[in-house]
């Protein structure tokens, strides 16, 4: 009866199931044997207790998939009403008339110049803040922001998208290398007072700063210490620039730096690279920031990339006049390969090589 039962049961359950299938099969095959041979009617027994352990298996089984289908059911819910609640959230903030008085207090207590930035940029990732406090209009984060001191940080932080790595885009470097410090060094080996002065605007983190004197380092070798070298790293970001004071990094953002370079220029504890204190010495890092603040120095390098492509198109233009402003004739500008020169900007420079977007200032 029971084995009835449970072979009933695993045919039941055993639809397009291989192991019910099976048992049946066994059944029969046990059942024909059977009269020719007792061994096999207890094999047929056996068989069908093992059915039996199979359907009781496939109850047990059956409870699991229902409770699979109802945890899969509820996270697919969660999910959905996720999606459709941050779906709100976002036609919500579109039509949020609280954007506009966000932009002022953030104008007003972090210093950062809105106005400046791409507004569908800039909306982004304050989005970015918003949904990850929760907050479901500008207003409930502008509350959120008045009270909490830690959420300028992190506001600042999303704003600023401060990504880097050493030698990002090595072709670059590769020209810098092998061009553009040589001529410099060239271009003053008759002057009393030999100085280079480099400028990475919007350096981040460092690694564009510290990947510069690595090159200056190598080319110059012997001869460093006849030449007055000055690198300067700016950004408007101060938590970044305290990681770039302190030279320390995850291998990650080391991905284009050899081995033997390594060896020479850092120091490794645990997972941590730490720059070298020879290369710390030739730079200096500073608050700055491109859009409200002007710079009266000279250089005969300037880099900026990956930080005007986030200004609207007015604002790029007028950085690109003061870069030129900033540099010394014959001086090289560098932007982000994913940058071009705008407006009046773009007949002040010559490409030295556009492919790198390597410009050279002629008057
Ligand atoms: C994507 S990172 C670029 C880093 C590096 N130049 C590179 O290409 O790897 C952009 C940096 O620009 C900085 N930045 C944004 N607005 C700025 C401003 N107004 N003045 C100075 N730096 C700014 C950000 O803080 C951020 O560190």
């Amino acid at each position: 009866m029971e084995i009835n039962q449970g072979g009933v049961k695993i045919n039941e359950e055993g639809v397009g199931r291989k192991n019910g299938i099976k048992v049946n099969k066994e059944r029969v095959k046990g059942n024909k044997d059977g009269i020719k041979d007792g061994k096999y009617g207890t094999k047929t027994s056996r068989e069908e207790v093992k059915i039996n352990k199979e359907s009781i298996q496939t109850g047990e089984d059956r409870t699991k998939a229902d409770k699979n289908l109802k945890a899969d059911r509820s996270l697919k819910a969660d999910k959905n009403l996720k999606a459709d609640r941050s779906l709100k959230a976002d036609r919500n903030l579109e039509e949020d008339p609280g954007f506009e008085l966000l932009k002022k207090v953030i104008k007003e207590s972090t210093g950062f110049n809105c106005e400046q930035y791409k507004e569908a940029h800039f909306k982004r990732r304050v989005n970015v803040r918003v949904r990850a406090t929760n907050s479901e209009s500008y207003e409930e984060y502008l509350r959120l922001l008045k009270k909490n001191s830690a959420e300028h940080e992190y506001l600042i932080k999303v704003l600023t998208i401060n990504v880097s790595e050493f030698f990002r885009n090595p072709e670059t470097f590769g020209v810098i290398e092998k061009e553009v410090i040589p001529f410099l060094i060239k271009s003053r080996s008759d002057s009393l007072v030999k100085s280079i002065r480099i400028w990475s605007a919007g350096c981040a983190t460092g690694e564009e700063v510290y990947s510069l004197a690595i090159l200056l380092h190598r080319v110059l070798g012997r001869d460093l210490d006849s030449y007055r070298i000055s690198i300067t790293g700016t950004d408007i970001d101060n938590l970044s620039l305290e990681k770039a004071r302190k030279g320390a990094y995850h291998e990650n953002v080391l991905k284009n730096v050899g081995a033997s370079t390594k060896e020479s220029y850092f120091v490794r504890q645990g997972e941590m690279y730490h720059v070298s204190d020879q290369l710390k010495s030739m730079i200096r890092f500073k608050h700055h920031d491109m859009i409200s603040e002007s710079c009266t120095n000279r250089f005969d390098l300037i880099i900026c990339r990956n930080v005007m492509i986030y200004f609207k198109k007015e604002i790029q233009e007028q950085l690109q006049l003061n870069f030129h402003h900033s540099l010394n004739r014959g001086g090289f500008f560098v932007i982000g390969k994913a940058e071009t020169l705008l407006g009046t900007a773009s007949n002040r420079f010559k490409p030295y090589n556009a492919r790198e977007r390597l410009y050279i200032k002629e008057t």
